[in-house]
């Protein structure tokens, strides 16, 4: 074998890897696949992506086309690939304080009203849910917010449930472990209040603190599950960035769903370009991509009970 300018060894043309194209039945049949697993709707112009992703996972089983991999997936022998075909096709971008304007919200309006609630039921009680949170900045950013503006925060009962749909990324925000970059727009005194910073071999990364993680349990939730395996009525939910991956009845239902498990009064986060505009006269918009739910929409039976 010969080396090049650039020192690359060149293959001899009978190991040169092609690249595998996917044709449009090829196509037509993962997005069924994908739509059915997930409630993700992929578009055409998704293609390029999902040839992209799925063509690492054929390349790992060496499996030469993209219909001998979605008959290895519909085989009982493939169960345990459906796990690494849906990471690969999820989208996980997220960011600390991403939408800032929604930390602000939690800390500046719904830590009063829970504090005025103490006053008439004599609760300090506290539920989020994360649904889609991804490898997890979304909910310690929530625990922080919340640890940090409210005074006596051992005499309440603060739980967050962060779930999502890819194991992979589940699996780092437990560790809630990550690059000194990644928090590198984090006010110095929360950096330093919060977070740990590592040391010899975890150099250049920071984790968590304890007394943050200790708040939240991450759990693997499809949102396309029914019923979901939570017994939990919650005073806010944030599902931000997810639904945008769904068609609209998916998101109708969804939202009837989330609707469902919120107390009266409580709140719903959408993501920045999402809406629930002509969709749901379950809740009444607060201000843009805030939502409240609306009093005595909720059924006196638990949602978990009906199943
Ligand atoms: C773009 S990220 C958003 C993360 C975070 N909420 C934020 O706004 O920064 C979308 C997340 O939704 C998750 N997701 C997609 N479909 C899902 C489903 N059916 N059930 C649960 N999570 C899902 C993806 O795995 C991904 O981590």
């Amino acid at each position: 074998m010969t080396a090049d300018m650039y020192g690359t060894i060149a293959r001899p043309a009978s190991q040169v890897l092609s690249e595998v194209t996917i044709t449009d039945q090829e196509f037509r049949l993962f997005q069924n696949l994908i739509k059915a697993h997930t409630g993700i709707a992929l578009s055409e112009h998704k293609r390029n992506l999902v040839c992209s992703r799925l063509g690492k996972r054929l390349r790992a089983l060496s499996l030469p086309s993209f219909r001998k991999y979605y008959d290895y997936l519909r085989d009982e022998a493939g169960q345990t690939e459906l796990e690494h075909f849906v990471n690969a096709i999820t989208t996980n971008k997220t960011d600390f304080y991403r939408e800032k304007a929604h930390f602000d919200f939690l800390e500046q309006e719904m830590v009063s009203a829970w504090k005025a609630r103490v006053v008439r039921t004599g609760k300090r009680q506290i539920r989020i849910w994360s649904a889609g949170c991804s490898s997890g900045e979304e909910p310690y950013t929530i625990a922080i917010t919340l640890r940090n503006a409210i005074e006596n925060f051992s005499a309440w009962d603060v739980r967050i449930l962060a779930s999502d749909i890819d194991t992979e990324v589940l699996d780092r925000a437990a560790q809630g472990v990550y690059p000194t970059e990644r928090v590198a727009d984090i006010p110095k005194p929360i950096l330093e209040r919060y977070f740990l910073r590592g040391t010899g071999s975890r150099a250049g990364f920071v984790q968590v603190a304890p007394e943050i993680r200790d708040l939240i349990t991450f759990r693997q939730i499809n949102l396309q599950w029914d019923p979901w395996p939570v017994r939990t009525f919650f005073d806010c939910i944030f599902c931000r960035n997810v639904i945008i991956y769904f068609d609209k009845p998916t998101q109708r239902r969804l939202m009837e769903r989330f609707a469902a498990y919120l107390k009266d009064d409580a709140y719903l986060f959408l993501g920045h370009s999402e809406s629930l505009y002509g969709m749901s006269d379950e809740f009444t918009l607060l201000r843009n991509t805030i939502y409240r739910k609306r009093e005595g929409k909720g059924s006196a039976t638990p949602p978990w009970a009906t199943k």
